[in-house]
């Protein structure tokens, strides 16, 4: 939260709502009494939504434009459907389970069945409707991000050395894991995330996650897979790709266009 708070005092953009001169502050005729405009609040929603780091494809997203109708099977449209109302229902009822830390597991083994995509449509909600900060990376980044982090020491002025990066990724409110259980499993892959998740788990903060495993076949040992139990509830996915779906319209696209000339 402290991150994004401070990219607002130091923006330099035009006020939104055309009311201040986008310092965030109206004065009155006198210039002596100041107050604060309303543009704060929609620039701190649009700093964080650029802190979270989501992936541009899905930077707009919300849940309600999750299509349930595009999988081929009707279990798997009916899978998306249970997968959309709980989402739905976690955002409406955000505060009861960010109390108890309780976030989501989205998991299908099928690639490109819309895990990432639902995932961060959760979480731009949370910024929007109760200005959380939120944090996406996926779990290889992180590793990869910490891995970096050794040869930054404090002494030479690093700002991302491991003790600050992975403080990062313990206090932010929400955190948005991709993709785990995809890394090399190794003791220190282990001791990262147990590290982590045992943090976020007894200050008791909102992890989501999306994997191509079940939790009980995530390549993790038991005490982190006991945590993710802990800390998020399953959702299953459909088990179909609308990836797969949305390259082959795109393709047929193509192939009438050229067919056509
Ligand atoms: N239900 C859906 N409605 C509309 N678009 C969807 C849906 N599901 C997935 N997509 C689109 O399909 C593509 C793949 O989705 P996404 O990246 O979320 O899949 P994934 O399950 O995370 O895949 P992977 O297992 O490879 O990580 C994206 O472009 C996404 O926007
Ligand atoms: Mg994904
Ligand atoms: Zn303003």
């Amino acid at each position: 939260m402290e991150k994004s708070e401070k990219m607002i005092s130091n923006a330099s953009s035009e006020c939104p709502l055309g009311l201040c001169d986008g310092s965030g502050v109206i004065f009155d005729s006198s210039g002596r009494n100041a107050r604060p405009c309303d543009c704060i609040k929609i620039l701190s929603k649009r700093n964080k939504l650029n802190f979270a780091n989501v992936p541009e494809e899905f930077k707009e997203l919300k849940v309600g434009e999750f299509e349930t109708e595009i999988y081929a099977a009707e279990d798997n449209r009916e899978a998306a459907r249970s997968a959309k109302k709980w989402s739905i229902e976690y955002v409406k009822k955000f505060d009861i389970f960010s109390q108890d830390g309780k976030g989501l597991y989205f998991y299908s083994s099928e690639k490109g069945s819309g895990k990432t995509r639902l995932m961060i449509s959760v979480g731009n909600a949370l910024i929007n409707m109760y200005g959380v900060s939120v944090r996406f990376i996926t779990a290889n980044d992180l590793l990869d991000n910490i891995r970096f982090s050794f040869n930054k020491s404090k002494e030479e002025g690093e700002k991302d050395t491991y003790e600050a990066l992975m403080n990062d990724f313990k206090i932010i409110d929400v955190l948005m894991l991709d993709d785990v259980g995809a890394e090399r499993p190794s003791d220190w892959v282990n001791e990262v995330f147990y590290s982590i998740l045992n943090d976020r788990m007894t200050h008791k903060k909102v992890t989501l996650f999306t994997s191509n495993c079940d939790l009980e076949s995530l390549p993790y040992n038991g005490r982190i897979t006991d945590r993710i139990f802990k800390m998020a509830l399953p959702v299953k996915m459909p088990e179909e790709s609308v990836r797969r779906k949305i390259a082959l319209t795109e393709n047929e696209k193509y192939l009438k266009m050229i067919m056509e000339e």
